[in-house]
């Protein structure tokens, strides 16, 4: 990418700002899944090991609230940084004013501080949320250089990542991308713009309608793209397949037809599915072929349908996952994204990427997460960069 990136940057005795993506899990003050924080490492460790101070900040959930301040404070997190770092992080827990200043003045090379959640700003007028100039302007003014290494944020337009870029640059200062932010632009850019051949997308998840403009834009790039889990079923409804009680949309079945009509054979669907008579993990099931009777929902794709999409996979180059085969959570029904999974992770020439929220989980829980090239930090901004958008917070970033 031609992008300006942390390693360009001379950082020593310099206030760096970086804006990561520390929107994990917290439950009872308690950081749950790490893979976000030990993601941002690389680019911290960088910095201070090269004598600069880091100054981070991020959001966590959304605030509405002032109760909502108390669960989603950042403190649990800048504990859960400082035990991997290894070394004290300092937490302020304001977002800007004395106390803020006061504490950078105070740093030494080296320092790490993580100050409060940028949506806090939100309470007052959606500062954070809304992209106001002033409060980017605020933040750009406590650094000498910004570093965005929050890729999981990097479909949003806000003050802490676009705004504070664009304050940066106006007065000479660099924005650069961290090397998380550069990874990811790198696995996915080189997947879907210039991938080594084939290139197969498997996408699954329940809606045809939060997936459509991935599957359209897949279908220009791929050599072959899989569709599985809920979605499934409004393209059998478009096919003139029976669906029993399975999750159809019907507003968008016409458009299921238009994209099997352009996809050709380029789109492989499931032939046989696990059919339950209640949406249980102790549902009654069975496999069907085809037709999925009354009374019955589908909740898995079955064992034909695992092999044929593995035939399609085997001499695969180049895999992007996105979203679930069936119910994952449901034991009985999360056989077709554990095999799928399995099987593209031992694809040991190709580049395997998963992304997305939802199959990002389905790896974990599954304990299959470390067998692929690269495993997206990116929910919406992973999505939004397979449909082929510009991301707003990554275009913010200067030019090398
Ligand atoms: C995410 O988890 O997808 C990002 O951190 C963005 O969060 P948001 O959807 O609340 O903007």
């Amino acid at each position: 990418m031609a992008k300006l990136t942390v390693s360009d940057l001379d950082v020593k005795d310099k206030k760096v700002l970086i804006r990561v993506d520390f929107n994990v899990p917290v439950k009872d003050g308690v950081v749950g899944d790490d893979n976000r924080i030990v993601a941002a490492l690389p680019t911290i460790k960088y910095v201070i090991e090269n004598g600069g101070k880091a100054i981070l900040f991020s959001h966590l959930g959304r605030v509405k609230t002032e109760e909502d301040k108390e669960k989603l404070t950042m403190r649990p997190v800048a504990q859960k940084l400082s035990d991997l770092l290894e070394k004290p992080v300092t937490f302020v827990p304001v977002t800007r004013g004395a106390q803020l200043e006061e504490a950078i003045a105070n740093m030494k090379d080296g320092d790490v501080l993580l100050f409060e959640n940028t949506r806090f700003e939100d309470l007052d007028g959606k500062k954070e949320s809304g992209n106001d100039p002033e409060l980017g302007k605020y933040w750009a003014s406590l650094g000498d250089m910004f570093v965005n290494d929050a890729f999981g944020t990097a479909h949003r337009s806000h003050a802490s990542n676009v705004g504070i870029s664009e304050a940066m640059k106006a007065e000479g200062k660099p924005a650069a991308a961290g090397f998380l932010l550069e990874k990811e632009i790198k696995f996915l850019g080189d997947a879907v713009d210039a991938p080594v051949r084939p290139f197969v997308a498997v996408l699954g998840g329940s809606k045809v309608s939060s997936k459509i403009g991935v599957i359209n834009h897949l279908l220009s790039k791929a050599d072959k793209v899989i569709i599985g889990g809920g979605m499934t079923y409004t393209f059998y409804k478009a096919k003139g397949i029976a669906v029993g009680s399975s999750l159809v949309e019907d507003d968008k079945v016409e458009l299921a037809k238009e994209l099997m009509e352009k996809a050709g054979d380029k789109l492989v669907l499931p032939i046989d599915n696990v059919v339950a008579d209640k949406f249980a993990n102790d549902a009654n099931y069975k496999t069907v072929e085809g037709d999925i009777p009354d009374g019955y929902m589908a909740l898995d794709v079955g064992e034909k349908s695992i092999e044929l999409f593995k035939e399609n996979l085997k001499d695969a180059k180049t895999v992007v996952w996105n979203g679930p085969m069936g119910v994952f959570e449901m034991p009985n029904f999360a056989k077709g994204t554990l095999e799928l999974g399995k099987f593209i992770g031992s694809l040991e020439d190709a580049t395997t990427i998963v992304g997305g929220g939802d199959s990002v989980a389905a790896a974990k829980q599954l304990g299959i997460a470390d067998k692929f090239s690269h495993v997206s930090t990116g929910g919406g901004s992973s999505l939004e960069y397979l449909e082929g958008k510009t991301l707003p917070a990554v275009a913010a970033v200067s030019d090398k």
